[in-house]
């Protein structure tokens, strides 16, 4: 039996029950391969309903399902109803598309032949996410692989079994069969198992995986090894980048949110803030001041965060604490590590010990070389370096391979135009903050947070289907390409004569 319980309560418990094994996993992906020919055969218009439906009852259940985001993974209540409006703006998003999924006419190049193309759904998708965004992430996944036609095995975080019992729920009461999306919860170490071995018996046609860079490394083998290409959002280091012509009020706030927002537990939580040298003095103090004054505690009540998601993720965070160096010099609590009753923080909303809390960090004088210039640490802890002009600040915000979300702040036009073509990130924010992407525009990342696939918006449709061209000659004889095509003669020595002088 795996139990998780409430992060900011260990008394309750929020989800109990047994985790499937391997076979278990291969199994449901052999059922989705026979229910998806089915769900294919709908409409897609039809299916666009379906995914209407869907938004329509997530909207209803809005505060419930907000409810239980909070209390499985911690998320604050107004965070959690944010991540629950992206389920929302997913879904409003693509019930459209079931009228459009275009493919094309295109001109043949011999007479009396047409070309076209279409998207044909991929088949049986296995999607793995993480508990940070346990409904938002999901529902970039599932609802445009349903919408086109698809049949989904979810295997959610082992964290967040609650919040994928009541989202798939709602699924199915809007209308997808149940062999079409099938959770199952598992372990990390059973889902590799199972998706190396429904990989080999060919029931699995695609993988989408949020997670680690270390884990989507792995899927990526296991996918690779079967001609196949996952869609794998991974990790970050995401940069912000202060201008000396900043305006400093607006990217404190940023960098508050950007670095704090979900406890710092987001993909696109901010790294390390590369500052000007002329206003990094003053940014620190403001920063700094902001996180010393911010409130932390229960995740119900008004809080800038709340727990973190279980205790493992508390211990790795407080292991990265250890990658902190002589020459850094850190802020923005009373204490570090966890916070408990012997290590208060000021201004805590509620009992700390029984949950897994932990204080924020800022951590100030990072560069190069340092462990922390490179590695993520998903938590509270936010990087503070220096850099004196743009080529500089492009190159550290580059340097560590990383390469999903970023942002300037700046008010100069040219900057930003410089900067979005020197930076390698998949996502870049001008005077706003590293997180809070909008559901409708491409979200993923290159480098190690991705191998460059995006999800989101008409961009997501390419991970769930594969083009297929289709010509048609009714000429009723056969017109081969490149061989039978006509040609109409030139004279390529011809030059204009004129009587104008040019
Ligand atoms: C993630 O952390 O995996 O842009 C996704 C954001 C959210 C999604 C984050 N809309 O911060």
């Amino acid at each position: 039996m795996f139990e998780k319980r409430n992060p900011a309560d260990r008394s309750d418990v929020v989800w109990r029950g047994p985790l499937a094994g391997a076979d278990d996993l291969v199994a449901a992906t052999g059922v989705a391969r026979v229910a998806q020919r089915g769900w294919a055969g709908l409409p897609a218009p039809v299916r666009g309903r379906v995914i209407a439906q869907v938004g329509r009852l997530v909207e209803a259940n809005k505060q419930t399902l907000a409810a239980v985001i909070t209390r499985e993974i911690g998320k604050p209540h107004a965070e959690a109803l944010g991540e629950v409006q992206e389920v929302i703006d997913t879904c409003d998003f693509f019930l459209g598309e079931g009228r459009r999924l275009y493919g094309q006419t295109v001109p043949s190049e011999m007479p009396d032949k047409q070309l076209f193309t279409f998207r044909v759904p991929v088949g049986s998708v296995v999607v793995i996410t993480a508990g940070n965004f346990p409904a938002a992430v999901p529902s970039w996944y599932l609802v445009p692989a349903l919408l086109c036609g698809n049949a989904v095995v979810w295997k959610p975080a082992e964290t967040a079994n609650a919040v994928a019992e009541a989202l798939a729920s709602l699924f199915r009461a809007g209308g997808v069969p149940d062999e079409v999306l099938q959770v199952v919860a598992a372990d990390g170490a059973t889902t590799h198992d199972g998706l190396e071995r429904a990989l080999a018996a060919g029931t699995v046609d695609k993988v989408g995986f949020t997670g680690s860079t270390a884990v989507g490394r792995v899927i990526g083998e296991l996918c690779g090894r079967a001609l196949q290409t996952p869609c794998l959002e991974l990790g970050g280091k995401n940069p912000m980048v202060v201008m000396a012509d900043a305006d400093l009020e607006l990217a404190v706030e940023g960098a508050l949110f950007g670095g704090f927002g979900t406890a710092g537990q987001r993909c696109t939580s901010l790294g390390t803030a590369w500052i000007h040298r002329s206003r990094y003095d003053e940014f620190r103090a403001a920063f700094v001041a902001a996180v010393e004054g911010a409130t932390i505690g229960d995740p119900t009540g008004d809080v800038l965060y709340g727990p973190m998601i279980d205790e493992r993720f508390l211990d790795r965070f407080v292991e990265f604490l250890d990658l902190v160096q002589p020459h850094h010099r850190v802020h923005g609590s009373t204490d570090v590590g966890r916070i408990t009753s012997s290590s208060p923080r000021k201004g805590f909303v509620g009992d700390p010990d029984i949950g897994w809390y932990a204080h924020p960090t800022v951590v100030d004088g990072i560069r190069p070389g340092d462990a922390l210039y490179d590695t993520e640490t998903f938590g509270p802890m936010v990087g503070l370096g220096v850099f004196d002009d743009l080529t500089e600040a492009i190159d550290l915000a580059n340097g560590h391979g990383y390469g999903l979300s970023s942002s300037i702040y700046t008010r100069d036009p040219q900057s930003v135009w410089r900067f979005r073509d020197g930076i390698g990130a998949g996502m870049v924010s001008v005077n706003n903050s590293t997180s809070g992407a909008e559901a409708h525009l491409p979200f993923g990342g290159n480098g190690l947070s991705g191998n460059g696939s995006r999800q989101s918006g008409v961009w997501v449709l390419d991970q769930f289907t594969r083009w297929q061209a289709m010509n048609w000659d009714y000429s009723g004889r056969l017109q081969k390409a490149q061989m039978d095509v006509a040609e109409l003669g030139w004279d390529p020595d011809f030059r204009v004569r004129t009587t104008v002088t040019p």
